[in-house]
């Protein structure tokens, strides 16, 4: 497969068209942001480490049930993806308070929730990904009422099927950011990430943070943090 022109360019990742027009190709970047692309870094390595562990994840899924747009990795930092048109929403899956939701609703972080919570997030930079709920999205029309229904239930499936598999990593999963989008046929598949980056990892004995957070709120040690979620997971 060819790699042809850069088609866009987001704030961690490239994607560049292919030969095949049902193909796209990601390259994972090391550039780091928060807050909407008010703090910036790098990472170094970053790229690398979330390439792979999101096609390990994502493999993973997919055995299990899950359709991704996951084809095939080429190299550290690029990966053949299905070409998809992304639904314009954030969607996020909480099992512990952590992050806006302890600040929007004033719980401790580390505050395990009575139920999985699911949170809509409009894709817009420009109005900070404003939260929005199912109604906005049938009103707006960015997912039909049935679409978000089996957005909603591969969210909680994958939530149940990550949380068990990182847990044999001592890796408890406390949110995680999910996107989806549809293929040329219409099918809805897992798309973008699953990494560092898009989810909060503590370790489940010491809750220690092993995420972006550490970038997040200059805690340090954000290089070893991603390090050690690689080698946990693949074992280097
Ligand atoms: P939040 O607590 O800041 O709303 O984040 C919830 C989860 O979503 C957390 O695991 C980090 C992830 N996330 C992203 O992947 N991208 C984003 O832009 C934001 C704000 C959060």
């Amino acid at each position: 497969m060819k790699k042809l022109q850069q088609i866009y360019e987001g704030k961690a990742k490239k994607v560049f068209a292919t030969d095949d027009p049902d193909v796209v190709l990601v390259d994972y970047k090391d550039d780091a942001t928060a807050f909407n692309g008010l703090k910036k870094g790098t990472i170094t390595g970053k790229g690398v480490i979330n390439n792979r562990v999101t096609n390990f994840l994502m493999q993973m899924l997919e055995k299990n049930g899950i359709p991704t747009h996951y084809i095939e990795e080429i190299s550290d930092r690029e990966t053949l993806v299905k070409k998809v048109d992304i639904v314009p929403l954030e969607v996020i899956v909480r099992n512990i308070a952590a992050g806006s939701l302890s600040k929007r609703l004033g719980v401790p972080e580390g505050t395990k929730l009575k139920k999985t919570v699911i949170e809509y997030c409009y894709k817009n930079d420009d109005l900070g990904d404003p939260m929005v709920n199912e109604y906005h999205i049938a009103a707006m029309g960015w997912a039909t009422e049935e679409e978000v229904k089996l957005i909603a239930g591969y969210s909680l499936k994958i939530n149940k099927l990550l949380s068990s598999f990182l847990k044999q990593s001592n890796i408890e999963l406390i949110d995680f950011k999910l996107e989806f989008g549809k293929t040329s046929d219409g099918t809805i598949v897992l798309a973008d990430e699953i990494s560092p980056d898009t989810c909060r990892f503590w370790d489940s004995k010491t809750h220690e943070k092993l995420d972006k957070d550490r970038f997040r709120r200059d805690l340090g040690g954000v290089e070893d943090a991603y390090q050690e979620i690689l080698k946990r997971l693949m074992g280097e």
